[in-house]
């Protein structure tokens, strides 16, 4: 077996030196089995001249290349969308054309639905806010079948909901084995947190290394499911065993790890020891969820193998030990 990962390390650009994930790539140019190459998916040739040459040696496309920041999207719209969609479009279509039948994994966003999940009604508690107990969503969280039309996206959004559409058709218009996973915050312990993006792992840098945080908004309450990147690898594992076409899946904490900002610091804090320096600031980013709970059972009934390894308490141990050695 092969493993061929396709990086150009464009995070640092988009988020500048700390976040680089060019450590990443060193770490896994250690093991024998890992290829490395440095590629921008926007560059149509390299990409169809990649995957010519593994052809149909490909057994599954795992792809979560992304310009994946709401707020930076808003600064160059185009390459945003260069990246998100148009990158998208060409992995899919090389696949088509040299491995029609390899699985195709697409990391997508709960962003896909815009702001339409802060018209659901939801109710002020001490540290977050909260589902009405008599609503739908309140047991398991917001599934599959909330509209992503008709709402503010933002640019990102926007340029996710693209690609999201394009690897659905790719599966139901050419039958190829194509999933989407709308993930709601995706994490561990190898995220190059930066102010703009990877909001737990920046949070826990934050707090060991005494650089002040800011929160936007909605008093701190916003809610956000957490999902440990080895619990979402055994998701795409599960489904790459016995994939199907065109698929949807919310994928995230779901009601089993989930936080308010207001709890996210205190967890921090209660775990490094350490008191995080952070300002309220009254502006919500734009368009940005105040509850986001993904209800994952779609996929549990699908895949009821998949099982969570990690709740948020270990998510954010493993991060800060992360950190404290990185410090
Ligand atoms: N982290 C989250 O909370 C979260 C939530 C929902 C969805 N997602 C999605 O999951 C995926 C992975 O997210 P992440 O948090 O690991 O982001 P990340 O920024 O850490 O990883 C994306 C990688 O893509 C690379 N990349 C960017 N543009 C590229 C290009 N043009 N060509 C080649 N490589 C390029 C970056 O250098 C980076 O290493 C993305 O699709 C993102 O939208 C993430």
């Amino acid at each position: 077996m092969a493993i061929v990962g396709i990086d150009n390390d464009m995070r640092r650009y988009f988020f500048g030196d700390e976040a680089s994930t060019a450590k990443t790539q060193q770490d896994l140019g250690k093991l024998q089995v890992y290829n490395h190459e440095v590629l921008d998916i926007r560059d149509w040739d390299g990409v169809n001249a990649l995957f010519k040459k593994f052809g149909f040696a490909v057994g599954a496309v795992i792809h979560t290349a992304a310009q994946p920041s709401h707020d930076w999207a808003a600064k160059e719209p185009l390459t945003d969308f260069g990246v998100n969609a148009l990158g998208t479009m060409h992995l899919l279509e090389a696949t088509r054309l040299h491995a029609p039948d390899a699985t195709f994994i697409f990391t997508s966003t709960n962003k896909v639905y815009g702001d339409r999940p802060n018209t659901l009604p939801l109710v002020e508690k001490e540290t977050r806010w909260e589902i009405a107990k008599n609503h739908a969503y309140h047991a398991r969280g917001i599934d599959e079948e909330m509209s992503i039309d008709a709402s503010k996206h933002s640019i990102f959004g926007a340029s996710k909901v693209a690609a999201d559409v394009m690897v659905q058709e790719y599966g139901r218009y050419f039958g190829m084995k194509t999933a989407v996973f709308r993930g709601g915050c995706l994490t561990g312990p190898a995220h190059a947190g930066a102010e703009l993006h990877g909001f737990l792992a920046y949070l826990m840098k934050c707090t060991v290394t005494g650089k002040p945080y800011n929160v936007f908004g909605y008093k701190g309450k916003q809610v956000r499911d957490n999902i440990h990147s080895h619990d979402l690898v055994e998701a795409f594992w599960q489904f790459m065993k016995a994939p199907r076409v065109g698929e949807v899946y919310n994928i995230g904490g779901s009601r089993h790890s989930n936080c308010s900002m207001l709890e996210a610091i205190k967890l921090c804090e209660e775990i490094s020891g350490k008191k995080l320096e952070w300002t309220y600031k009254e502006d919500n980013r734009v368009g940005d969820h105040i509850w986001w709970i993904s209800d994952v059972s779609k996929f549990q009934s699908h895949y009821p193998e998949w099982k969570y390894k990690y709740g948020l308490r270990e998510i954010l141990e493993e991060i800060h030990k992360a950190c404290v050695s990185a410090a």
